[in-house]
């Protein structure tokens, strides 16, 4: 039995897609005004949300920051007073830079960790405020980074834990309330994000492949969708070993701490 409904068919959809100038977020876009969904794409960059606009007949750009409350709750009862629904949300909206405690000129920086928290986290709860009650399914992107720490993602693993808690909350607290509630975990994906990553990517895959295996896990109802399974499976596989055992095979397998090489996931 599945965990949410099976979403099969978008014509007519109402989507909202934070995050969406670049990367996953567009390429679920591209796919699903291709699909026939309402697509309605936000980030800060207009430029980019326009250009997409001009290629995707009657979808529709709303810039905004994540950080700005008040710009987001606008922007959410705008749609709201478009269609009157919000059929799903997509939270892709994303920021990474390598970080460790072992940088010798800024040994923790806090800017830096407090920016991928708010981010990768309280931006998709500012979000997530500004459509309750209205929204019909919530679909958080997280990554495998946030099943456990890795290495230079000390300021990343934590924002995406974080966010793969909260979609556990939510499915527990909203599951029969008529609220899909799904949590999505890439592997590597070739984006602007992991552009500035000096080191080889295992099973790295588009965000087209990727957006279609997010569209395909909607499809069969799954709560969690991870991807490429090749890959993620052997990272959910890791994160069940005995700290011990996990952190000596941290120390075999990856870069080595003090290295500034990023392994964003
Ligand atoms: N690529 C990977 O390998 C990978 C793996 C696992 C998880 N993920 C996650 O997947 C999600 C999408 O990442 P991606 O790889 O597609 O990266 P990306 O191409 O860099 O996309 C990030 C998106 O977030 C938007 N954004 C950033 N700051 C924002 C803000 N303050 N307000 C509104 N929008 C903002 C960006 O647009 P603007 O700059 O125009 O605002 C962009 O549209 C992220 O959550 C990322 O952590 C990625």
């Amino acid at each position: 039995m599945s965990l949410n409904p099976k979403i099969k068919d978008w014509r007519g959809k109402v989507v909202w897609i934070v995050g969406a100038s670049t990367g996953i977020g567009q390429s679920l876009a591209h796919i699903l005004h291709r699909q026939g969904a309402v697509v309605i794409v936000s980030a800060r960059s207009q430029d980019k949300l326009s250009a997409f606009v001009a290629q995707h007949a009657s979808s529709i750009a709303l810039p905004l920051d994540v950080t700005d409350a008040a710009q987001v709750t606008q922007t959410a009862e705008q749609i709201l007073s478009m269609h009157s629904r919000m059929d799903m949300l997509f939270y892709c909206a994303g920021y990474y830079t390598a970080q460790t405690a072992s940088n010798v000129k800024d040994p923790f920086s806090l800017a830096a960790m407090q920016q991928h928290m708010t981010l990768n986290f309280s931006g998709a709860l500012t979000v997530l405020h500004a459509c309750f009650p209205k929204v019909g399914h919530i679909a958080l992107v997280a990554s495998v980074a946030g099943y456990q720490a890795l290495p230079n993602a000390l300021a990343y693993a934590p924002s995406k834990a974080a966010m793969q808690r909260l979609a556990e909350g939510l499915y527990i607290h909203l599951h029969g309330s008529g609220v899909g509630i799904t949590l999505i975990n890439p592997g590597f994906v070739q984006t602007p994000m992991t552009a500035q990553n000096n080191f080889h990517m295992p099973a790295l895959i588009s965000a087209e492949t990727a957006a279609k295996a997010i569209l395909k896990g909607l499809a069969a109802g799954r709560f969690e969708i991870h991807f490429p399974r090749r890959f993620t499976l052997w990272v959910k596989l890791l994160s069940l070993l005995p700290y011990r055992m996990y952190f000596a095979v941290c120390r075999a397998i990856m870069p080595r701490p003090t290295s500034q090489a990023p392994t964003t996931l």
